[in-house]
């Protein structure tokens, strides 16, 4: 870990009923967590509000998906300012489900991450290659390519988190070594370096995405350029998130 304070999303995707999200919820709340960490859970849409009202002040909450623009006639959509109104203060955009199975292009996702960011709302923005892409050599220019479809059109960078989630290692159990991570993230921080301004590359966290879990996060969070974690699967267990949380070093 190394720049700014460790941030650990739990993205509990589409998953849980009412009594296993409230079972979390209660395993959260009372989960010894280390102060000097940002915590952060983006539960399904139906049980946001719930969620927000029951987790105690320590844990924040995110949405997983927010509409492009001001609300009104746009079935199944939500707005950014009904997220504002539950509480809410993040929300997750670009994330590969949404990239690859809902078919959301740069554009699409850009306009989104730049109208919530515009409403004050804080983005969890995830880039990150296939594994054909990562085979034939293009991981970098994969991850420029997204982060450049942010930078486009974001207001500022003070409210966005990045997330690298190489997709290969999604929900795979196939966890990116220490190293493959940290060569991902050093080389976004000098992306931004070039690309944005120093001060946005040395401020900006990048959190990495995929298979963390209670037994690989220590090793991860050693390294320089790893800010911290976005979790699915093992964020749905509330001792095994408190562990990674508290992988900050
Ligand atoms: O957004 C987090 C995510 O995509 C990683 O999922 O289940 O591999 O931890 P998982």
């Amino acid at each position: 870990a190394g720049s700014g304070k460790f941030f650990v999303g739990g993205n509990w995707k589409c998953n849980g009923t009412k009594d296993s999200i409230m079972k979390l919820v209660s395993d959260l709340n009372s989960a010894k967590l280390e102060t000097d960490v940002d915590v952060v859970v983006a539960p399904p849409f139906v049980y946001l509000d719930k969620v927000k009202a029951s987790l105690t002040d320590r844990i924040e909450v995110s949405a997983q998906n927010s509409w492009i623009g001001k609300g009104g006639a746009f079935t199944g959509e939500i707005s950014v300012e009904q997220l504002k109104d539950i509480g809410c203060k993040w929300v997750i955009l670009g994330h590969s489900e949404r990239r690859h199975i809902i078919g959301e292009d740069d554009q699409f996702i850009g306009k989104k991450a730049a109208y919530a960011l515009n409403e004050g709302l804080g983005v969890i923005a995830c880039i990150g290659e296939l594994l054909e892409e990562r085979e034939a050599g293009k991981t970098f220019d994969v991850c420029f390519q997204q982060l450049k479809a942010f930078s486009d059109v974001v207001p500022s960078w003070e409210n966005i988190v990045i997330a690298y989630e190489p997709v290969w290692a999604i929900g795979t159990g196939k966890v990116a070594t220490p190293q493959q991570a940290q060569e991902v993230h050093v080389a976004v921080r000098d992306w931004l370096k070039k690309n944005v301004s120093e001060e946005v590359a040395s401020k900006t966290r990048i959190i990495y995405g995929g298979s963390v879990n209670g037994s690989n996060c220590a090793e991860l969070a050693k390294k320089e350029d790893i800010d911290g974690f976005l979790v699915g699967g093992a964020s749905l267990k509330g001792p095994e998130f408190a562990t990674i949380v508290n992988s900050v070093t």
